[in-house]
């Protein structure tokens, strides 16, 4: 079988333009989601072609039969009956094996890209569509659009049997096939007509199975707010919310294809009555056999089976929709990245200009910094002030609007990305635990790092004491180690540790310590990664004080800089810090703090 290609990659500026031609996006997403089946698809078409074949020899080997029987033909044909219900038995056993596979490789195809390009997006692109719905494009809807090529496929098979079936009652007598001809139009305008209106019921309907998924989604990980709340009734009415929508879509859909099938299923067994009705005037002529005559009413079934496409056209409008969902997380712009290389440069930042605004609202404002490489820098300001959003924006988590954040003098967004990753890790205040086992959470990053480089961060972040206790140690299995929030903090502390390229960027990771905890990593930070850049986003006077300069954020804006000896004497400085921490400590003095016995 043909081995898999690229999965669909992000449109181009010139891609989507070029998506105005005659052939529309969706399709061709779908064709290439088709062309994924390679050698299955194949075998699937070849076997699909067989047994239209077969089926059209069919009534005629067993109009043939018929005659033999009752001896107006040789036996021989019994034989040949016989011999194409065992090769249909085959084809259809084979055809159904290769029409799974198929639809399982484009399926896979189209799910790989998704969800590249889901992992690929910047936070701002991502926070546009909720988990949920992603999941429903990544399930749901790929499969879809997955299963479109064997239905298409049948579907031709289906109308070279029909054109097949009309020729053969032509051979029969060319009055049985222009009679069935009479009345194809017809259905053909109902069918397209159909068509039209199944399209936007069935978008529409993805659309709010996907706004079901989101809020099931964001009811499940906020379940333990919901259950403290008492306000589970309440959710299940939003998560449900969308519910009569979905129900009269699905009413709409079957009403849809209600009609079609009572119009189809009128006109079709008119036109086989027409067509036998020529038959039998063909036959008391003595013009046709009694074995054509069979056959012909073989033919004109299988025509009009065949010719019945609501299924297939359900199908097809069903996995354009689900296509065109696809296809709005594919053409959604991805983080980019550039291909400058990084000098060796110790680790210096330098904001120029930067600014940020989410939802209409300035959050950073004209940022002009300059973070010293080697030095230890504590971000500290009011809830809201914009330390989070400039951890991200230093570790381009975050791409400003406006502005350029430069490490080592190249901006951050022409590096690519393993280089980025390599130079700069960051620690999050709920960082999410990806991995098997403790370790692997610990080692989860570009770069593999060594047994040895996941103990010693795992020890400067306060956490190899308590994972060695665990029966497995660092191969304890994540789902057999229950975590209390300041554990799992410290955990993924440690994989940024483990990670730290010339600059570390830490934000809120002490926010679930104890106080001496905390002054333990600080100390990791002061001595350990001494020559390192950190950025440390702190809530306690005793980490400012440890740092070799504050940064102190007022609503996007610098309201001041220095050291924290010197920014004390401003009361509203000091008024940032609760009155029960060491506020009145110097950097020499919070160095003598006692540290917290890692064993
Ligand atoms: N994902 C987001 N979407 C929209 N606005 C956001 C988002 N994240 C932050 N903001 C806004 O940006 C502003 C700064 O947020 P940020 O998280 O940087 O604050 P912070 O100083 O880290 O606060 P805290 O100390 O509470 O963590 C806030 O007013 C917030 O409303
Ligand atoms: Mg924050």
């Amino acid at each position: 079988m043909t081995p898999p290609s690229e999965p669909p990659q992000p449109a181009s500026e010139s891609e989507r333009a070029a998506r105005s031609g005659s052939w529309r996006s969706e399709d061709r997403l779908l064709a290439r989601a088709a062309r994924q089946g390679g050698g299955w698809l194949l075998l699937m078409s070849l076997t699909t072609l067989v047994l239209a074949g077969i089926q059209l020899v069919l009534p005629a080997v067993l109009g043939r039969a018929l005659d033999a029987v009752v001896g107006h033909a040789p036996r021989t044909w019994l034989v040949w009956a016989a011999a194409l219900l065992a090769m249909l038995a085959l084809g259809a056993a084979l055809n159904e094996v290769a029409d799974g596979a198929a639809v399982a490789k484009s399926t896979a195809w189209l799910r790989v890209g998704v969800l590249r390009q889901i992992l690929g997006l910047g936070t701002r692109q991502s926070q546009r569509l909720s988990a949920g719905e992603l999941a429903s494009r990544l399930s749901a809807n790929a499969d879809d659009a997955g299963k479109v090529a064997p239905d298409v496929v049948q579907f031709c098979a289906g109308l070279l049997t029909a054109v097949g079936a009309l020729v053969a009652l032509a051979l029969i007598d060319l009055r049985l096939c222009l009679t069935f001809l009479a009345g194809i139009p017809l259905l053909l305008w109902a069918l397209h007509s159909f068509a039209g209106r199944a399209s936007g019921i069935a978008q529409r309907y993805l659309d709010v199975q996907g706004s079901i998924a989101g809020r099931l989604v964001d009811a499940l990980s906020g379940a333990r707010t919901i259950a403290a709340a008492g306000t589970v009734d309440q959710e299940v009415r939003r998560v449900l919310a969308p519910l009569p929508e979905l129900h009269e879509l699905g009413v709409g859909t079957w009403r849809e294809q209600t009609r079609i099938m009572a119009q189809e299923a009128l006109l079709l067994p008119l036109l086989q009555i027409a067509v036998l009705a020529v038959a039998g005037v063909q036959l008391t002529h003595g013009r046709i056999t009694v074995g054509e005559m069979f056959a012909a009413a073989q033919y004109v079934a299988l025509a009009s089976g065949v010719i019945s496409g609501v299924s297939v056209v359900s199908q097809v409008t069903r996995a354009r929709g689900a296509a065109r969902r696809a296809l709005d997380v594919l053409d959604t712009a991805m983080v980019r990245y550039g291909s400058e290389e990084l000098p060796p440069g110790p680790g210096q930042i330098d904001f120029h200009d930067v600014s940020v605004a989410t939802g209409g609202r300035t959050v950073i404002d004209g940022l002009d910094l300059c973070i010293p490489a080697g030095s230890l820098v504590a971000l500290v300001g009011p809830s809201g002030s914009g330390k989070s959003t400039l951890a991200a924006l230093a570790a381009r988590l975050l791409d400003p609007d406006h502005g350029d954040v430069l490490l080592d003098g190249v901006a951050l967004s022409v590096l690519p990305k393993p280089e980025l990753r390599r130079a700069i890790a960051y620690g999050f205040e709920r960082p999410a635990l990806i991995g098997e086992t403790l370790g692997d959470v610990i080692a989860f990053g570009e770069d593999q790092p060594s047994h040895e480089t996941v103990v010693r961060a795992a020890m400067a972040a306060q956490a190899d004491f308590f994972i060695r206790r665990l029966p497995g140690g660092y191969d304890t299995k994540l789902a057999d180690a229950p975590m209390s929030g300041g554990e799992a903090q410290r955990v993924g502390l440690a994989r940024a540790f483990a990670h730290a390229g010339r600059v570390v960027v830490l934000d809120d990771v002490a926010a679930s310590l104890d106080v001496a905890t905390e002054q333990s990593v600080t100390r990791a930070l002061t001595e350990e990664f001494a020559d390192r850049t950190r950025l440390i986003v702190a809530h306690r006077a005793s980490t400012a004080a440890r740092a070799d300069s504050v940064i102190w954020l007022e609503r996007g804006r610098v309201r001041g800089m220095g050291t924290h000896h010197d920014l004390w004497r401003n009361p509203e400085y000091r008024s940032l810090f609760g009155p029960d921490q060491h506020q009145t400590l110097g950097r020499s003095e919070v160095e003598a703090l006692p540290i917290r016995s890692g064993a």
